[in-house]
Parts: structure tokens; sequence; C-alpha cells
């Protein structure tokens, strides 16, 4: 047997036995002679001991001697010997196993280590090497507690989602990886086939099209835990593969859709947290999320809504302002209350003259023309400019947004999306710098009402808000403006991040392919594209719609990691490169040959 306990097992009940424990040696302590290794494992650590004065046999002690003289750190031992409590005042009550060491008897190298790159021992924060060389020598990093501790966590919300769904009559069904192009928004990564050669393959951005044709397969109840494949832009909550709770039914509507996801949590939150996830989770409009929060993924566990103020302060004679809405800008405000602010006077405020100048420069590096202010002094708005803004109109500042003494308005000027998006930011960095979100439990909220189209800010292009599969909440083409129509899609949000989305999926052939041209594709290229797909439509594909979670998200919000990089094994870099692996990596010109890509690359290098 090469261990008789763990690392973490050991406790004052097994006193006096006899163990064998296998690990890391994570430390070692000389103490005049006597040595004192922590010697670390999945589970925990212990403290063994080698006193070379108390062992009898001599022979044994020259053998550890020289076998704990040869090895560094990180080198995998096993040792053996008697459970025996720690010297008196020397016991750690932060360690589980801290009570009793174990006094070694003999010992043995199952592996040496080179010396380390950096600490593996217990470095956080700002103590941790930098990230690019933790996931060079991942492996390592691996066997920090935090990051162990991290991928156990990721496997107990995953096991406890598909535990749930598999008590709910789900069937896990694996799609496939080398797939044709799903349009999810994002490039594709391209897998280029040697047996058809010119041709290629798609990795998946998502298995869209695959559950719904489940669907059309009658599974009916159907979840994966998927791996996706979108080659987009670094953001730290993103990664060009990452997983997805997805999930599809049929027969169902959106509230089928919606109070299984709030089931699924509520046993995931049992699980981790042991306690109730308050359901249902509240419902906001995508009007209301964009206008009051200035975002479609609100975080609503704290104030400091937007108002639009436009139809009030077009009745001021401040010239910043009416420049903005002469070219049909917006101008909106928000009231930071005086319990945020302290304020006394103009001067003397939690958010005095100098946080509102920082502020001032902050929302002119947001590319906004800057920030206004006004405060309720004594009964009154002040500020330098107040007396721009004439009685009746003060008064209905006053009335809309409730202002009361001490409160602080803040007014954002632009274009409508600017200004809101800005409002927005100014939202996320208040609650940041104020700690409003300090002790608060973590809030889902369904975002609802999404448009079924956008148009391009550039082209003026029309696109899907979301995905073309998403049905039209109404019948199109039956007069009005289709590009207007709503979408019967619903994202999940989690404290002011997006980690959801799904939607009623387009059943009908003929509604699916009027979507398509309405993007202004051709009708050869919808055949070419999704002809496979309308025709597998047009077989009897039974009312069906879905969601997929971003997994990743979720558990690095649950966790409250700064990157969901911390919750993934082996991630890329910011720059999308495996560093550990070296990928990607050039490919032999033999094999580029083979996939008739060669005279590609020869291009290139021309
Ligand atoms: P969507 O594209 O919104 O929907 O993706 C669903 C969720 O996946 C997560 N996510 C990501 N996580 C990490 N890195 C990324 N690059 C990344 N991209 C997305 C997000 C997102 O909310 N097929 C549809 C779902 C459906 O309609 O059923 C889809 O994939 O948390």
């Amino acid at each position: 047997m090469m261990r008789t306990h763990t690392c973490g097992e050991l406790r004052p009940d097994h006193l006096g036995q006899k163990v064998t424990l296998a690990g890391w040696v994570r430390f070692s302590r000389d103490h005049g002679g006597v040595l004192f290794l922590d010697l670390a494992d999945a589970y925990g650590t212990t403290q063994v001991v080698f006193d070379p004065e108390i062992m009898e046999d001599r022979a044994a002690v020259e053998g550890l001697e020289s076998l704990f003289k040869t090895f560094g750190r990180e080198s995998v031992i096993s040792v053996h010997g008697t459970v025996r409590n720690r010297v008196e005042g020397t016991e750690d009550a932060r360690n589980p196993t801290g009570q009793v060491e174990v006094f070694i008897e003999s010992a043995e190298l199952l592996n040496r280590s080179r010396p380390l790159p950096f600490e593996v021992a217990e470095q956080k924060g700002s103590m941790l090497p930098g990230e690019d060389l933790r996931l060079r020598y991942r492996y390592l990093d691996l066997r920090r507690t935090e990051m162990s501790n991290n991928l156990r966590f990721r496997h107990r919300v995953i096991a406890a989602a598909r535990r749930y769904l598999d008590g709910a009559g789900f069937v896990e069904v694996e799609t496939p990886m080398l797939t044709r192009s799903t349009p999810e928004g994002a490039r594709d990564f391209i897998v280029p086939s040697r047996i058809t050669p010119g041709s290629f393959y798609a990795l998946p951005q998502s298995p869209q099209l695959y559950k719904q044709m489940l669907m059309v397969g009658g599974i009916d109840r159907y979840y994966q835990v998927a791996r996706c494949f979108r080659d987009e832009d670094s953001r730290s909550d993103r990664q060009p593969e990452f997983t997805q709770l997805d999930v599809e039914m049929s027969f169902v509507d959106e509230t089928d859709i919606q109070g299984l996801i709030e089931k699924v949590l509520s046993s995931v939150w049992k699980e981790i947290y042991g306690k109730e996830l308050p359901t249902p989770f509240p419902r906001v409009t995508f009007y209301d999320a964009m206008h009051r929060y200035g975002t479609d993924a609100p975080d609503i566990r704290y104030g400091l809504e937007l108002n639009d103020v436009t139809d009030i302060v077009e009745r001021s004679n401040y010239e910043i302002f009416h420049r903005v809405l002469s070219k049909g800008g917006r101008v909106v405000c928000m009231n930071v209350k005086a319990e945020y602010t302290h304020a006394t006077s103009a001067d003397d405020t939690m958010v005095g003259r100098n946080e509102v100048d920082r502020l001032i420069e902050w929302a002119k590096g947001q590319g906004m023309g800057g920030l206004t202010w006004m405060r309720m002094i004594g009964g009154e708005l002040t500020s330098n400019i107040v007396k721009y803004f004439p009685d009746d109109v003060r008064a209905g500042l006053i009335e809309r947004l409730e202002a009361k003494e001490g409160d602080l308005l803040l007014f954002l000027a632009g274009s409508e999306i600017a200004a809101l998006k800005a409002g927005g930011e100014l939202r996320r960095k208040l609650a940041k710098d104020l700690r409003l979100l300090e002790g608060k439990d973590h809030q889902f909220v369904w975002l609802v009402g999404c448009p079924l189209f956008q148009r391009d800010p550039l082209t003026g292009q029309l696109e899907t808000f979301h995905h073309p599969f998403v049905r039209p909440d109404g019948c199109l083409g039956e007069g009005g403006d289709d590009t207007c129509m709503g979408g019967r899609s619903y994202d999940l949000v989690m404290d002011g991040n997006e980690i959801g989305s799904g939607s009623m999926r387009c059943h009908d052939p003929e509604v699916q392919r009027q979507v398509f041209r309405l993007l202004g594709m051709s009708d050869e290229k919808i055949e070419s594209d999704f002809g496979f797909f309308l025709e597998a439509l047009s077989y009897g594909a039974p009312p069906h719609g879905g969601i997929a979670l971003g997994v990743d998200r979720m558990v690095s919000i649950m966790l409250g990691t700064e990157s969901i990089r911390e919750v993934i094994a082996f991630p890329k870099n910011k720059k999308f490169q495996g560093l550990m692996d070296r990928s990607p990596a050039p490919v032999e010109e033999s094999k580029l040959a083979e996939l008739q890509l060669l005279s590609l690359a020869g291009d290139e290098e021309e």
C-alpha cells in the first residue's frame, strides 16, 4: 500500500498509530538537526519530523540524512512513522491536521523535482508570480490550494446541475466538434479536411443547430456540458474555448425554460451554499435595463438608477446641454443619495469636490464631454452652474430625482446610447468606489423583451440581437416594420454579468427563412448555408426552446475570481496562447502539403 492515510486526514484520534503518507515536500525547516517537513497532497498538509538523535537504527539515520540532503522542494516522498502530538505551543489551529505530526522511521524518495520556477506554497494576490509564468507551469500552479479548490468547486457546481437535470429526465447528448459553422456572432476556428481538400470544418461556437436537430429527432429534453469555440477578442470573461451548460426542450414556452433553470440553480445553491435561492428571479425588460441601469446586464443590488431628464433640462440655459440636445442627444441624471455623500456643504462630502473633479476626468476618459453636478444643500440645488437652470427647471429636477438634503446629482450628456452607457459605467464605478456590494448576496435577473434585430452602427446592416434562430415575438410580414420586431429571447444576468442566453426558436421553416432574408441573405446563400437545417425543420419540428449558461463565467463570479482563467484548468493566456504546450504552433510543411494548404502558407510569406 503506497499510503495508509492522506496528508489531510490525521487527527488526535490517530495518536500512536503507524502510518504511511505520500506527497510533495512543500517546506522543510532544520531546527538544530531536527528536520520538519510539510508533506502535502490533494487533501491537506501534515507535518512530518525526522529526528536523528532519537532514532536508534544508525544505518537508517544515515540513509535518511543523505536522502533528505539530496532532494529539493516539491519532490515526492513517502514516509512511514508514528502519529504523535505536536510539542505544546507549536500546534497550528488553521490546519485541520495541525494538532499532530508524524515521527519518521523510514522514508522513500518517489520522484525528485527540479528547482522550482516559482514557490508553490500558499502564495496569494500580489505575492503570486505573473500569470504567464503560472500558465507556463500550470501543473505546479494547480498544486496551490486555491487553484485546486477552484477546480473542485467548479466540479461540484457542474455535478449538482447534472444531478438535477438527470433527475428531471434530461438526456445528456454529445454533439460533434467537427461541424459546419454556426453563426453565434464570433469568428470560427477552422479545421482543414485532408480527405476533401479545400473544404473545412468549423469548431462549434455552440451546439445550437445540433440541439435543435435533437428536438426534431424527438429527444424532448436535452442537456450537455458542452465545449464551445469562438475566435473573438480577449477579455477577462472570455476564452476562445469555454464551457456551456446547454439545454433544449420541446413543447414548452419561455416560462418553462426559465423555471427549469431556476430549479437547476436552486439545487446548485443548496449543494454549494446550503441555502435557498430566492425564486422566481426578477425580470427586467431590455428597455428598462438600458434606461435605468445603462446596460443590458443590470446589477439591481444597489440604486444609483439613471433618469432621462432631457425634457426638463431642455428648458435650461445651459449651453453644454443645448449643444448636445441640438444634435438629438439626451441628458441622463443619477442621484447619489446623501447616505453615500454625507454632504453638509457643497465642499464637505464623502463624494466631495475632489471626488467630483476626479469623476469629471473619468467621464472624459469614457469619451464624454465631462460630467455636470449639483448638490441639494439647504433645500436648494447648488453648484457652479446652477444659475443657468431657472427655478421651474430646478424644481422639475428635484421632483424627478426625488432629491433630498445632501443628495448629489450627476448629469451625463451625449447621444442616447453614449449617455446611457456612460451612466451604466458610472453606476458600476460608484458601486465599487462606495463599496455598495460588500456583503451582498448574488442576484440573478432575467433580461426579457429584447429586440430580434439591431443595426450595425457603422454599416447600418441589420444583424440579429442574439442569433438567427430566435422566434420572432409576433408574425413577420404582416404589415408594420419587421425590423422593429421583438424576439422571444431571455438572458440570465448574475451580479451585472451576462451568464446565460436562450430563446424560443423558429420551428416553422418559413419563419426561419424569412428571418434569414431580413438579414440580407440571398436565397442561394440560405440554401447553401442552412438548407439542411430548413429541411430538418420541414419534417415536423416540434415547438422548442432552450438556453445555455456560461459555466466558466458563473463559477468565476461565485468564487469572486478576477478572470475566468482562474476556474479553468488549462486556459489560454490574454493573447489566447496555450503557454504550457505552446499552442498555437507552426505545422510541418509536409502536414500542410497533405492538407493542400502549402500554397496558402507560401503566399503569406511573399
Ligand atoms: P451565447 O452566445 O449568449 O448563447 O452564449 C451563452 C453563454 O456562454 C457564455 N459565453 C462565454 N464564456 C466564456 N468565453 C466566451 N468566449 C463566451 N461566449 C459566451 C456567456 C453567454 O451568456 N446557443 C446560444 C444559447 C441558446 O440560445 O440556447 C449561445 O451560445 O455566459
